[in-house]
């Protein structure tokens, strides 16, 4: 209804003002017309005149005369009759002659224009004509017509005009509302139908597609999608990437298929404390970006069941749903026998994949009763995905390098699968990788992936690489894309970002409040400036670097001794691999020495928390920090960085940052530094702390501006994108097959 009157309105408006356009010239038309009739009418007259008038005139009686001419004038449209007698006699006429008409100044009528005479009793027509007898002139008739009645009649003629116009914008306008809704039902009708395979392609009587018209069919259906697909927003400079955003992508181009995301790790883990459960939070970069897309998405997460409480709470198929306090989701729960997870877990993905991936100077282990856990342990998660699928192809989103065989697995029981692999930490060159004893596994696995990703186009290079060394694949270097086993899996950097903007809980108090309570829980002066640290307790962070630069700043610039103090927050991680024991020791025993050798009474120069903390109190040190320290050795992208910048709505606090982490690429405007050059980064701690606040301003709203644009809803929603992008041109491949 309200689409037929925004219809009509405008219509009827425009046609209105064509009416009042119109109407003027219609004005001009009639008068014409009358005034042409009246010129014939006063040569009718006058002809009929001339007999009589000459024998009046004859007979030279003036009074019978004005009588003859008051007679005619009784006609209502004859105005006034006068005569002018030839060479200059008076004016014989009928009484209300109008005065303005006089025998001296009649040649003025003579011409057409003229004779429109605008007098005091309203608008007049003035005809002469000459009164001869037998060749000679006798004078000049004068006849006036009243044209009052062409008025009142143009006045009718206008109305009439205009409300004809307005009834026909009506009409014309509810004949075509009621043709455009008919023919719009019909096309959506006859587009549904055809998408069914019915309608105009249904044979007559019957619900099933004529099958001569079956191939037709399936190529408009083919046809509509691809038009759909491609008009829908695909510039991502013009796509606001938020929940809804990638919503929208699952319901439109993957037509609401499920999302299974499969992980070791999983997003809340059930601990036993005393008669009570706890839910953690465990400190991982995979799970800060892949939590927000669960809850956006709906769907499955798979993963390692690792709490103490776990199995406590799972339903008879090993489901919980989260989060506890709003659930959107499903963690499946996987669960490991002590020997699988110390050999899959602890063995082959972390003291194997993880130093081989990461040149961070820890030599990597691998051990064949590993490897035999972690193909044991992939096939198990092969498993439950498939346990999971709901239908022959589901989406499945493979993360990190303990699941490197899952694709495969998945691949060979799924075939239809998109499976999405994304590798979050850095791929070596193909010397490094080669040490692998199971690198051709290891690759095999891989590439049943439909898109494998990771953060930067250095490891993307990389993994091709590998792949030409120790595969015989073929390797598409202009579109980044391997063929193995008639397979094809693109290669892809998607950087992995955090939920943007932040939850409001994180940031729910103010920046004034989480400084003051930090300086007091930790026994510092009102002026005293705060550095942070934020990681897992992992050797690849770089914690004891960050340690050695604080030193040098102290040796170098003493005056920030008793004013400027470090806190590290680390999660304790992998506690059980000796490696990680002794990195603690080591953390441990240089804090302590520097602490021994700069600090005071009451003054710490490193303050060392090594326990979990929950999300909302690591913000609160975010935002009371003067700088944020990141100074990983090697680094897939770093998610610390970006939510230190995203937690800083007050546009204060400097980011120094390890050119070794991925993130280093896309915030420039932090300090870049060399982890292993404590002297560089001494001096970056020294800029940082005497930054004035204006730099500050502009470089954190310059990588505020990135973190917002580039956020995990994009890595996602661009991964998504291009499975279904190859999903497409797969069918069309087949298409062009059969
Ligand atoms: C890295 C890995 C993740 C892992 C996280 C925490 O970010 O890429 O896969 O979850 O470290 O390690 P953890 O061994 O505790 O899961």
């Amino acid at each position: 209804m309200s689409l037929s009157l925004r219809f009509i309105l405008p219509l009827i408006l425009a046609l209105a003002a064509i009416a009042y356009g119109v109407v003027p010239l219609v004005d001009q038309l009639t008068l014409r017309w009358f005034v042409r009739d009246l010129d014939i009418r006063s040569e009718l007259v006058s002809n009929s005149m001339q007999e009589p008038l000459q024998e009046h005139l004859k007979v030279g009686q003036k009074k019978k005369t004005e009588l003859y001419f008051a007679r005619l004038i009784q006609d209502e449209r004859l105005f006034g009759v006068g005569f002018c007698p030839e060479g200059g006699g008076a004016l014989i006429a009928t009484k209300a002659f109008p005065a303005d008409i006089r025998c001296d100044g009649l040649d003025r009528f003579v011409d057409p224009a003229a004779r429109l005479l605008r007098s005091e009793q309203g608008p007049l027509h003035v005809a002469l004509r000459t009164i001869e007898q037998e060749g000679q002139v006798l004078g000049k008739l004068v006849l006036v017509h009243d044209m009052r009645f062409i008025q009142l009649r143009s006045e009718e003629t206008r109305q009439y005009v205009f409300y004809f116009f307005i009834a026909l914008g009506l009409v014309v306008s509810l004949i075509t509302v009621v043709i455009a809704q008919l023919s719009w039902r019909g096309w959506i009708h006859g587009m549904r139908a055809l998408l069914r395979g019915e309608g105009l392609l249904r044979e007559p009587g019957t619900a099933a597609a004529a099958p001569e018209f079956a191939p037709i069919a399936r190529d408009l259906r083919v046809l509509i999608r691809e038009m759909e697909a491609e008009y829908r927003p695909r510039d991502e400079g013009q796509l606001t990437w938020t929940p809804e955003a990638l919503r929208a992508i699952l319901h439109g181009e993957l037509r609401g298929e499920d999302v299974l995301v499969v992980s070791n790790r999983e997003p809340y883990i059930h601990v036993r404390r005393g008669v009570d459960i706890e839910v953690q939070r465990p400190a991982s970069g995979l799970v800060t970006a892949l939590e927000p897309i669960m809850r956006a998405c709906s769907g499955t997460w798979i993963a390692h069941g690792s709490g103490s409480a776990d199995r406590e709470v799972v339903d008879g198929n090993d489901r919980v749903a989260v989060p506890p306090e709003k659930p959107a989701y499903h963690i499946r729960r996987v669960w490991l026998t002590q020997e699988e997870e110390a050999g899959y877990y602890l063995g082959f993905a972390n003291e194997g994949l993880w130093p081989l991936c990461h040149i961070a100077h820890v030599r990597p282990t691998f051990r064949g009763s590993d490897w035999q856990q972690y193909v044991a342990v992939n096939r198990k998660f092969a498993q439950a995905v498939v346990a999971e699928a709901k239908k022959p192809n589901p989406i499945v989103l493979v993360q990190d390098y303990h699941l490197a065989l899952l694709p495969r697995m998945i691949r060979e029981q799924l075939p239809e699968a998109i499976i999405i692999t994304f590798w979050h930490i850095p791929w070596p060159n193909p010397e490094v990788f080669s040490i692998c004893p199971w690198r051709k596994d290891i690759l095999e696995g891989m590439l049943g992936s439909s898109i494998l990703g990771f953060h930067t186009q250095f490891h993307c290079n990389n993994f091709v690489d590998t792949v030409d060394r120790v595969l015989e694949a073929r390797v598409n270097r202009e579109d980044f894309t391997v063929s193995y086993g008639g397979k094809l899996t693109a290669v892809k950097r998607y950087p992995i970002s955090i939920d943007w903007p932040p939850g409001a809980e994180l940031t729910a108090q103010s920046v004034e409040l989480c400084r003051s309570a930090v300086r007091s829980r930790h026994a510092m002066g009102p002026e005293h400036l705060i550095g942070v640290g934020l990681d897992r307790l992992d050797y690849t962070k770089g914690v004891l670097e960050r340690f050695h630069a604080i030193e040098r700043l102290f040796e170098l610039e003493p005056s920030w001794i008793g004013r400027f103090s470090f806190v590290q927050l680390a999660a304790p991680t992998r506690a059980s691999i000796g490696e990680y024991q002794q990195y603690e020791a080591q953390v441990r025993a240089l804090a302590a020495r520097i602490n021994e050798r700069f600090g005071r009474d009451g003054y710490q120069p490193i303050i060392l928390r090594i326990e979990n903390l929950p999300p909302q109190e690591l913000y609160a040190y975010y935002r009371a920090a003067d700088l944020c320290f990141v100074s990983s050795l090697h680094d897939g992208m770093n998610l610390v960085a970006k939510e230190f910048v995203a937690s800083r709505d007050d546009d204060r606090g400097v980011l120094i940052l390890s050119q070794f982490a991925g993130a280093a690429s896309e915030m420039p405007e932090a300090l870049i530094v060399n982890p292993y050059d404590s002297d560089e980064c001494a001096a970056a701690l020294h800029l940082a702390l005497s930054m004035p606040a204006a730099e500050q301003r502009d470089r954190m709203r310059l990588m505020r501006g990135l973190v917002a644009e580039f956020n995990v809803y994009r890595w996602a929603g661009r991964m998504l994108l291009d499975a279904a992008g190859m999903r497409r041109r797969g069918k069309v491949q087949e298409r062009k097959t059969t």
